[in-house]
């Protein structure tokens, strides 16, 4: 099949851009503006391969994303192109408005235009991907699941933005008959992370030999899902799932924050001592919470498994292992991103 990813160079983007390369017989084109969070060395390894192309362009530039569509003529759609970074959402939400709210209209439109003009068996096949998250569903206490029929309930500008996008990805279906698929996944983890983000981060600056900044208590609650298991759930939906369905995707790996941060830890203390002898979790600092911060999420991803069959290979202490590793093994990688936002002052990075 013809599978264009919007947001390919980013951390799961590029992920499902190097399975679908490496895996399958699947063509790919990647779509992507290449902001701050997209960079093509994700995809390198994949881009000499005469089943992939890339087109730099923005979700927002109808003209852009309607030349696309017409040149590569895609059978499926995955929409992952997204600002995804809750402390820039507080700090700068516009941007998260525009591409995850006028971005996701402007791809189903030309979508919708592109496939009123298919025939009737392409038009029945194709298939809109919305690549969306469980922060949609707000915040739980200490016990309780998000299932798909949880009411939404966003909390930051972030979330807010990826549900008003969800909202939109159901209308195009149920008002316009386009077969849309939503996925709703927990926190990822795994290589190619940018290192803004909370592993990521916590192994960047403990190598680095900086604060470990935990915010608040760090008794925050996510579900950790190592990201080539969600790339394998998206490619189980897009194939297998019923249009007009939203299934939920998670780790069933609940951990407080700090509890990540500690395992960081201790994987580079045995991989990695510090020549001083001394555990890296001396690197931990707390810092003042995030404004707003939600306090547990937790995903049912029971109709995910009965309907299509998936559940994640790897364990939380398998895959942090695996992605701990990488870090180590691919320093180039995140030195030349570290180097190149040297200058970021941005909340959460500082101690
Ligand atoms: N990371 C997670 O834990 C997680 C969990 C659940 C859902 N999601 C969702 O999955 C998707 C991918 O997340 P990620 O973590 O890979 O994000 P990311 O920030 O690593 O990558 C986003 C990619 O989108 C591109 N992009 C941004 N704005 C664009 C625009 N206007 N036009 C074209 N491309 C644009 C960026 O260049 C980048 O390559 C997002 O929709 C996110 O909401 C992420």
């Amino acid at each position: 099949m013809r599978i264009l990813v919007t947001g390919g160079a980013g951390f799961i983007g590029s992920a499902l851009v190097r399975h679908l390369i490496e895996k399958t017989n699947h063509e790919v084109l990647n779509f992507d503006k290449l902001t701050y969070a997209g960079t093509l060395s994700t995809v390198e390894r994949v881009a000499s391969s005469n089943r992939y192309r890339f087109v730099q362009g923005d979700i927002c530039d109808a003209d852009a994303v309607r030349c696309a569509i017409a040149e590569f003529k895609p059978e499926i759609v995955t929409h992952l192109a997204a600002e995804s970074h809750v402390d820039r959402s507080i700090d700068g939400p516009r941007a998260f408005v525009e591409t995850n709210v006028i971005g996701t209209f402007t791809m189903l439109s030309e979508a919708r235009a592109y496939w009123l003009c298919l025939d009737d068996e392409a038009k029945a096949s194709f298939r809109f991907h919305h690549i969306s998250t469980d922060e949609v569903y707000g915040s739980l206490g200490d016990t309780g699941l998000f299932t798909e029929e949880t009411p939404y309930d966003p909390r930051s500008p972030y979330s807010a933005s990826k549900a008003g996008s969800d909202h939109l990805v159901s209308a195009w279906g149920h008002t316009f008959g386009l077969p849309v698929l939503i996925t709703n996944c927990s926190n990822n983890y795994g290589p190619y992370h940018f290192p803004e983000k909370l592993i990521p981060l916590m192994i960047v600056k403990a190598l680095t030999g900086a604060g470990l900044p935990v915010y608040g208590g760090g008794d925050q609650v996510r579900d950790w899902l190592f990201v080539d298991d969600h790339v394998h759930a998206l490619q189980a939906v897009f194939e297998k799932g019923e249009p007009g369905r939203t299934y939920n995707v998670g780790g069933n790996s609940e951990k407080q924050n700090i509890e990540v941060v500690k395992t960081v830890c201790t994987i580079l203390d045995r991989l990695r001592p510090r020549v001083d002898g001394q555990s890296y979790a001396t690197q931990i600092t707390y810092v003042a919470d995030r404004p707003g911060h939600d306090k547990r999420y937790a995903i049912d991803a029971s109709r995910i498994k009965n309907e299509l069959g998936w559940e994640p290979a790897e364990t939380f202490e398998t895959g942090i292992e695996k992605t701990v590793a990488w870090y180590l093994d691919n320093q180039s990688w995140w030195e030349a991103i570290v180097a190149e936002h040297k200058a970021d002052q941005r909340r959460g990075l500082s101690v």
